[in-house]
């Protein structure tokens, strides 16, 4: 899949979303986790990060946002090419109100239409989507490594598991554990519940059509409750995408970032 290096400091994945009929391209940006200048930041996220007593938290939630304001840029540029775009500090990616932690809320100075985020970080690198479509996106980056059986166990119904163990190389096998996670992850944050709705409820399968590897999302009851009464949209499918970077900013790590937004039939 196609990897666009632009600098040395940013990554941006062009990754395509998959569900039969549908495919769509989700542009996905990576930064490092790092501090960035206090400038890029409106005063509100300032405050928010000064909070922290955790500087390693800190300094993720700076990059996650780092990584936001970005997608925000190339979904607001893409869409109205001969505006100007947004300085990184009218863009403001806060957690819902009076929380620590959230969905992404997303306001532009100046800005006259919704823009949706998602974001993630993992190990070293922070990564996000945006979109003015659908509020229904969900990314997620995991650094990829062996996983046990009892994480199997809690992340993976027995059918996935079986699915899983059809996996002949442990090698394939094993990115394509941190894969499935990883999809499910990011349709968990599209739906809004994070992980307080059970990961069985999530269910992801894969399949090769013309060379390539395809997955394919499916919600259990609880899934499709929370997600049609809490986003009050309904009669579409979720899309979903991955790739496999390696050797990410120097840092000689490989992570798994997954994409996922929800298409209306007809949409
Ligand atoms: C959402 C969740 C799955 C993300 O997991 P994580 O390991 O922190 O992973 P990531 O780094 O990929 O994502 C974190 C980002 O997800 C976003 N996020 C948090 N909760 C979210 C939700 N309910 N819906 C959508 N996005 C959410 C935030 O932007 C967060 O980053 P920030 O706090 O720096 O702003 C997880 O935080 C969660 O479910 N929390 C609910 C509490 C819970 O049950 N935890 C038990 C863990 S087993």
């Amino acid at each position: 899949m196609a990897v666009a290096v632009e600098g040395t400091d940013r990554l941006i994945l062009q990754l395509p979303l998959f569900h039969e009929d549908h495919q769509l391209v989700q542009e996905v940006v990576v930064v490092p986790t790092r501090l960035y200048s206090q400038d890029l930041f409106a005063p509100a996220e300032r405050r928010l990060a000064e909070e922290f007593k955790v500087e390693k938290r800190a300094v993720e939630w700076i990059s996650g946002r780092m990584a936001a304001k970005e997608a925000v840029r190339l979904s607001l540029k893409r869409a109205m090419p001969y505006d100007r775009a947004p300085a990184h500090n009218e863009i403001i990616i806060l957690p819902p109100e009076g929380e620590r932690t959230g969905p992404p809320q997303v306001a532009v100075i100046g800005g006259t239409r919704p823009v949706y985020s998602s974001l993630s970080h993992s190990g070293g690198v922070a990564a996000a989507v945006a979109a003015m479509s659908t509020p229904l996106i969900g990314v997620d980056v995991e650094f990829i490594e062996p996983k046990n059986s009892s994480f199997l166990g809690e992340v993976f119904t027995p059918g996935e598991v079986q699915e899983l163990s059809g996996i002949i190389s442990d090698q394939v096998r094993m990115v394509e554990v941190v894969i499935r996670f990883s999809i499910k992850e990011a349709v968990m944050k599209a739906i809004g519940t994070g992980f307080n709705l059970d990961l069985h409820q999530v269910v992801v399968t894969g399949g090769v059509i013309d060379g390539k590897i395809f997955h394919a999302v499916a919600l259990g009851p609880e899934a499709q409750q929370a997600f049609t009464f809490g986003s009050g949209w309904s009669g579409g499918v979720f899309c979903v995408g991955h790739d496999v970077i390696h050797n990410v900013f120097g840092t000689g790590k490989s992570y798994v970032v997954a994409s996922t937004a929800f298409i209306q039939e007809g949409g």
